[in-house]
């Protein structure tokens, strides 16, 4: 493959190509919320519309019990190796709104950074790819098979996804999966993941009284739910910041202190980390780092809460009932379904009499390491090495894609975790964005993987 001809041809193509992905971040695709819904679809059929355009022998949209997957694909020989692609279209919601320094879904280029909801999560991640194809196809570099699989419910625990792998297991064979949509410890410090945490998401609803009560007629007298609540959700973390609920670090894999020293050595600036999101000090369980807590401890945290009045003024009121949404990150090898019923027994057995307590769990997804030894990790780093002038660091990453550690147990291929982004990106906050450099280094680099993953599979 020639390297110099990809890189002519991006640089060629540059406007036409901030320009298409432009035209993706400016559709809503947020899968949460159903009001999006018409919108999630338009997205699918843009995306089909351009994997077309960009090199793809046939594109179509597979109907699933939630949003559709796209899915695409360029055969060239069937005797030749097969990358699978796969990526997410739909997009956190962009709430608050008022947060934003210019709407989410107009994206504009402000100190080369390109500012939308799904800029960097992952509309600009997955185009990459796209773009990469049509590169490499219309420079004549291609030299293997390459499917697509673009989903539209990443953002709510791709629920319908294991079912779609499950019934298209031969429509998926291949001979890696490729995904860009995590992050890289920094522009000058390129890394690869390879691991991801898992999640158990629970809802829980605390009930006191059988309705709102005056807070000065009763209040002393009959236990409020949110102080309760408040109450139970700090007893589920202890002095140490380790997690309280029974048998919860029973399968927890402790890593040696080798490799704990091994995944020190990357570079980790904590002023810089804690001046970036406005903390004075970090927290978490003692006797572990910083990135060592988001990357192989697990953690709980609450995600939402409410109850009471929320509303302008003053209202005296001790309320019938409180809520919260908590999730817990999960390392190797804790089983998600495990640790939601742990949960569950748990916080039940600790309600006190005078409240009911009602659990409910959310989706969840398993935790995931990726092996640094394989072809496919080999070629990633090649590629890295020739397009970044560095070699990457392996790292393991706080955030969850359910659906990785499915792909290897249902397809048994290899996963290459090759993303771009940065902790700074703010993805699944107000005013999220994507470097434009990033944007391009990552359609170099994805090129640059395949030359390398089919020179090693010769
Ligand atoms: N792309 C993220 C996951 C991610 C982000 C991994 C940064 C590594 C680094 C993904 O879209 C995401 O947000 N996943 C969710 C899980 C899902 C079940 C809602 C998450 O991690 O909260
Ligand atoms: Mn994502
Ligand atoms: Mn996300």
């Amino acid at each position: 493959m020639d390297n110099k001809a990809i890189l002519t041809y991006i640089e060629d193509n540059k406007q036409r190509f901030l320009d298409e992905l432009f035209d993706l971040l400016r559709l809503p695709s947020v899968s949460a919320d159903p009001k999006f819904a018409g919108d999630v679809r338009k997205t699918a059929e843009m995306v089909k519309a351009r994997l077309l355009e960009s090199g793809c022998d046939n594109a179509e949209i597979i109907e699933t019990a939630g949003h559709p997957v796209v899915y695409a694909e360029k055969i060239i020989d069937t005797s030749l190796p097969t990358v699978i692609v796969y990526g997410h279209y739909d997009v956190q919601p962009a709430d608050p709104y008022e947060l934003w320094d210019s709407p989410p879904f107009e994206p504009i280029i402000k100190d080369d950074k390109i500012f939308a909801r799904g800029a960097c999560d992952d509309k600009g991640q997955a185009y990459m790819h796209v773009k990469a194809l049509e590169a490499m196809v219309e420079t004549g570099s291609l030299q293997c098979n390459v499917k697509f699989m673009i989903e539209g419910e990443e953002e709510i625990g791709s629920r319908n996804l294991e079912t779609f792998v499950k019934e298209n297991k031969e429509k998926l064979a291949g001979d890696v999966i490729l995904i860009s949509d995590t992050g890289i410890i920094s522009n000058d410090t390129p890394s690869i993941t390879v691991g991801l945490r898992g999640l158990s998401y629970m809802e829980v609803e605390v009930t006191g009284p059988n309705r709102d009560l005056h807070s000065g007629v009763y209040g002393g007298a009959v236990a409020n739910p949110i102080n309760v609540l408040c109450t139970m959700i700090d007893s589920l973390t202890d002095k140490n910041g380790r997690i309280t609920i029974p048998g919860f670090y029973d399968k927890v894999e402790e890593l040696s202190a080798a490799d704990r020293e091994q995944m020190g050595k990357a570079p980790f600036d904590i002023e810089a980390y804690k001046e970036e999101i406005g903390i004075n000090e970090v927290s978490g369980e003692k006797g572990f780092t910083t990135n060592e807590r988001t990357g192989i401890r697990p953690a709980l945290d609450v995600n939402g809460i409410w109850g009471g009045y929320i509303g302008e003024g003053a209202k005296t009121v001790l309320p019938s009932k409180a809520y919260a949404k908590i999730s817990m990150r999960l390392v190797p090898n804790q089983h998600s379904d495990e640790i939601s019923e742990l949960f569950t027994t748990h916080f039940n057995s600790i309600a006190p009499d005078y409240v009911q307590v009602k659990v409910t769990a959310h989706h969840g997804g398993q935790p995931s390491v990726v092996k640094t030894d394989s072809l496919a990790y080999g070629a990633a780093s090649k590629a890295f090495e020739e397009a970044w002038g560095k070699t990457p660091i392996p790292t393991r990453d706080g955030g969850s894609i359910p659906i990785v550690a499915l792909f290897k147990e249902i397809l048994k291929v290899d996963v290459v975790l090759l993303g771009f982004g940065l902790d700074s990106d703010a993805i699944h906050s107000p005013n999220e964005h994507y470097g434009v450099f990033n944007y391009f280094k990552g359609i170099e680099t994805i090129a640059l993987f395949y030359k390398h993953f089919v020179e090693l599979k010769k």
